[in-house]
């Protein structure tokens, strides 16, 4: 997936390294005038240190540097700390798409945070 995404001009990879350790990472496309949160990943021991917030608030912080009026992501229904990680940073539930993810069907919730400028 890194290689896949590192060959595209417009996306964005980020690693975050906390005493020379990797601990997380982010990737985002910059599309237009939005940017699309694709994933963000945070490792287990490492969760529920507010990482997981520093990742989507960096992405969120380049959307508003690009002027780009939307962050958007797609995340699993039934991916609830992730959902509430993404309300927390002021996303919102925009639609739903249906048994959107291949390998078990589940639906997809579209969220979304429009920019404001800083
Ligand atoms: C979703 C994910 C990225 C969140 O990462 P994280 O680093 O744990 O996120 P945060 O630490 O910012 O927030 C997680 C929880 O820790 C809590 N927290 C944050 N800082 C804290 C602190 N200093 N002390 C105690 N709790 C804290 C938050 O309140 C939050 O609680 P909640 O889940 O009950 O709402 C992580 O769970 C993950 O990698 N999941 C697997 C991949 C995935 O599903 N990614 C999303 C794809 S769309």
């Amino acid at each position: 997936m890194f290689l896949q995404e590192l060959s595209n001009d417009f996306s964005e990879l980020e690693l975050l390294v906390v005493d020379g350790e990797a601990v997380g990472f982010v990737v985002y496309w910059l599309v237009a005038d939005e940017v699309h949160l694709l994933n963000v990943v945070v490792a287990e021991a490492s969760r529920s240190c507010g990482y997981g917030a520093l990742l989507v608030g960096r992405v969120v912080a380049v959307a508003e540097e690009m002027g780009s009026e939307q962050v958007c992501l797609e995340v699993r229904v039934g991916n609830g700390s992730a959902i509430r990680l993404y309300e927390r940073l002021g996303f919102r539930v925009m639609g739903r798409r249906p048994k959107y993810y291949a390998d078990n069907g589940e639906d997809a919730l579209l969220m979304g945070l429009v920019v404001t400028m800083p």
